[in-house]
């Protein structure tokens, strides 16, 4: 049967970075990419002569979701590898963000990603991978990030879990948990035309590293990764100084 690699968020950033890396991958057959623009997606597919089943769907639609279902019930493919790279955020207060901004960080950072994963693991067995994008943003409170860290949290939290729960049945389950990435959509649009907060996002990574580390993380079953030493460093703090002292430092760096 095909080996399918299913990537969400594959139009941009981090989710086409995780296409580029794969591409020639003997053990990767056939790939699924999903996200919004479907040009985008269709231009993957000319980059390689393998078998690109383009899926331009808007995860925090509930329809889109079930459209996904019934392609998966439909195809029955055997999925080796699950990347789950669609997010997004937006700096603010709490109390500025609009409703729709709000829901959308909620819908597709937590619930599309639970519901994309719930989907594929019944096409998974031993020797299958999943990637679920989290963020540094997930080891404690940010000021000014608020929603998109408790997001983040709740992508660590679950993927921890699967992890424990499959770990017998040898499917591989990583948490990704990068500091800001410099190369991607992910920062204009967290942005849009607010310049308050986390002007200069310090020592930032690049995609490439970032999917590297990932990749070799998923192989190693590790986890968590936090690929670039800003993020591992910050994993060792949250772990040791309570957040009551980390989130007024962080207000701090927020500002500078
Ligand atoms: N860049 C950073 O600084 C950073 C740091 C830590 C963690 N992360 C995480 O890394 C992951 C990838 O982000 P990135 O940096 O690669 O950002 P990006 O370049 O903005 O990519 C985000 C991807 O998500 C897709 N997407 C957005 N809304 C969607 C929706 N409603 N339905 C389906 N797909 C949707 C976008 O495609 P369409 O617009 O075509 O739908 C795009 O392909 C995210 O989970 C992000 O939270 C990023």
């Amino acid at each position: 049967m095909t080996k399918v690699a299913v990537i969400t968020g594959a139009s941009s950033g981090l989710g086409q970075e995780f296409f580029h890396q794969l591409k020639d991958r003997e053990n990767i057959e056939e790939f699924w990419v999903i996200a919004r623009r479907k040009e985008r997606l269709e231009a993957l597919a000319e980059e390689t002569d393998k078998p690109v089943v383009v899926l331009p769907l808007d995860l925090t639609c509930a329809e889109d979701i079930l459209k996904l279902k019934v392609k998966l019930a439909e195809t029955k493919p055997q999925i080796f590898l699950l990347v789950n790279a669609a997010g997004m955020g937006r700096l603010g207060n709490i109390s500025e963000t609009s409703l729709e901004d709000t829901d959308r960080m909620i819908q597709l950072n937590c619930q599309a990603l639970a519901d994309v994963t719930q989907l594929c693991l019944p096409y998974m067995e031993k020797g299958s991978q999943i990637l679920e994008i989290a963020s540094i943003a997930a080891f404690q409170p940010i000021p000014h990030l608020g929603i998109y860290a408790a997001a983040k949290s709740f992508v660590e939290s679950y993927a921890k879990c699967l992890h424990h729960e499959l770990l017998f049945s040898g499917i591989h389950v990583t948490c990704v948990c990068p500091y800001w990435i410099r190369d991607t959509e992910f920062i204009p649009i967290a942005r849009q035309e607010t310049r308050k907060y986390f002007r200069h996002p310090f020592l930032s990574s690049q995609k490439k590293s970032v999917v590297r580390l990932s990749l070799w993380a998923s192989r190693c079953n590790l986890w968590v990764v936090t690929p670039g030493i800003i993020c591992s460093l910050q994993r060792i703090l949250a772990k040791f100084v309570p957040s009551c002292l980390t989130t007024p430092f962080l207000e701090g760096i927020s500002r500078i």
